[in-house]
C-alpha cells in the first residue's frame, strides 16, 4: 500500500521535526545551557500561539525582587527592595542589624523545600510585620528614598533596555507584582530610565504624614506567598486587561506561579521561573511548575528572545 512506501514517511518526518524545532531556530536563547523545560514541545506550542494572536493580546505580569533585579553580581549578592532601605544610611546600624537577623532567620525559611506554602505564611507574615514596624520607628523621609537607591548596589537584570523598550513600544502592559517595597521599586526601575506608562506596580507601599516622614503601611500586607490574593482582590485593576488573554509570567520563588490568578479567559501562559539559589533542592520542584526554568542566569535574554519572536514582524 502506498502509505508503507518510506519515501512518503520521510519527508513527513521531516517537515513533522523542522516544524517542531521551529523556535530552536527563531528562538536561539532557548537552548542555553542555563535553560530547562518540563517540555520543550508545549513551550514552543504557547509561544507559536502568543505569536499568532500577536503583541495586541499579550500581557507580562512579573515579579520584581531577583526576577527582574540581579541575584547575585561578581559573587556579590545584590540587595531586594527591602535590603536597599536596610543596608542605607537611612538606618541606623542597630536596625540594620535587627532586620538582617530577621533575614538570616526568615529567609531560609521561605526557600525551604521541606516545608508547605501553608506552613511558611505565619513566618512570612511574622518577617513583613516585624520587618516595616522596625522601618517605621526610622522616622525615614520621603525625598531620601531616591538617594538611597543610587546608593545601593541594586541592578536590573542584564537586557533590562531591551525588555522594558520592546514593551512599552509594542503597548503591552506590564504587571508588576511585589511582595518588596513599592516606593524603593519604582526608584529602581526610574533610576535605570525605564519607567514607561504601561507599567503597573502592586506592592507594599508607604505612607507618610504631613512632614514626608514613613508612618505605616498602605492596605493588604503582601508578602511572597499571598500575592494570588492581592490579584483576586484588586479585579478592577485587572478589569482593562482581560481582553489579553495571552500571559508571559515571570517569577523567582513558587508563590510568584499563582500572580495571574486574577485574569479571566486566559488562553495561553507561560510561566519562566529564575532559579537562583539553593539549585539541586529545588530544581525538581521548579521544572515541575515552571514552563522555563533559568538555572543561575542572570540576564533578561530568554524573556527579551521570546518577546521579540512573539512581537516579530507586528
Ligand atoms: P518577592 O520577590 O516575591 O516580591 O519577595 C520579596 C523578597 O523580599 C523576598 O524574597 C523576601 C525579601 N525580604 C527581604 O529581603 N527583607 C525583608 O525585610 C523582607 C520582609 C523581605
Ligand atoms: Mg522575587
Amino acid at each position: 500500500m502506498i502509505f508503507h512506501i518510506p519515501w512518503i514517511y520521510v519527508p513527513v518526518r521531516n517537515v513533522l521535526a523542522i516544524w517542531h524545532q521551529l523556535t530552536k531556530y527563531e528562538i536561539p536563547e532557548l537552548t542555553k545551557p542555563s535553560v530547562i523545560m518540563r517540555d520543550r514541545g508545549r513551550v514552543e506550542e504557547i509561544i507559536r500561539n502568543m505569536h499568532r494572536a500577536g503583541p495586541g493580546a499579550l500581557q507580562v505580569i512579573s515579579d520584581f525582587d531577583m526576577t527582574l533585579t540581579r541575584f547575585a553580581f561578581n559573587g556579590k549578592r545584590c540587595p531586594t527592595s527591602h535590603n536597599i532601605l536596610d543596608n542605607s544610611s537611612l538606618i541606623s546600624e542597630e536596625c540594620t542589624s535587627k532586620l538582617a537577623n530577621l533575614l538570616s532567620h526568615y529567609y531560609p525559611i521561605e526557600i525551604d523545600n521541606s516545608l508547605s506554602v501553608e506552613e511558611k505564611v505565619p513566618h512570612m507574615v511574622e518577617w513583613w510585620t516585624r520587618a516595616h514596624d522596625l522601618l517605621v520607628q526610622q522616622r525615614i523621609k520621603k525625598d531620601q528614598l531616591a538617594k538611597a537607591v543610587r546608593e545601593s548596589d541594586a541592578m536590573l537584570r542584564d537586557g533590562y533596555e531591551v525588555f522594558f523598550g520592546s514593551l512599552k513600544d509594542h503597548s503591552i502592559p506590564l504587571l508588576i507584582f511585589s511582595a518588596g517595597l513599592g516606593d524603593i521599586l519604582e526608584e529602581v526601575i526610574k533610576h535605570n530610565g525605564v519607567f514607561h506608562p504601561n507599567i503597573r506596580v502592586f506592592s507594599n507601599y508607604m505612607e507618610f504624614d504631613e512632614n514626608g516622614v514613613l508612618c505605616s503601611f498602605k492596605g493588604q500586607l503582601i508578602h511572597t506567598f499571598n500575592k494570588r490574593e492581592g490579584a483576586l482582590l484588586n479585579p478592577d485593576q485587572f478589569e482593562q486587561l482581560q481582553d489579553r488573554p495571552n500571559i508571559l509570567l515571570l517569577g523567582d520563588s513558587m508563590g510568584d506561579l499563582t500572580m495571574a490568578d486574577g485574569v479571566q479567559n486566559v488562553q495561553n501562559i507561560l510561566r519562566i521561573g529564575y532559579l537562583n539559589d539553593k539549585v539541586e533542592e529545588r530544581r525538581d520542584a521548579y521544572v515541575g511548575s515552571y514552563d522555563i526554568v533559568l538555572v543561575k542566569d542572570e540576564t533578561l535574554d530568554v524573556p527579551n528572545a521570546i518577546l521579540n519572536y512573539i512581537t516579530e514582524g507586528k
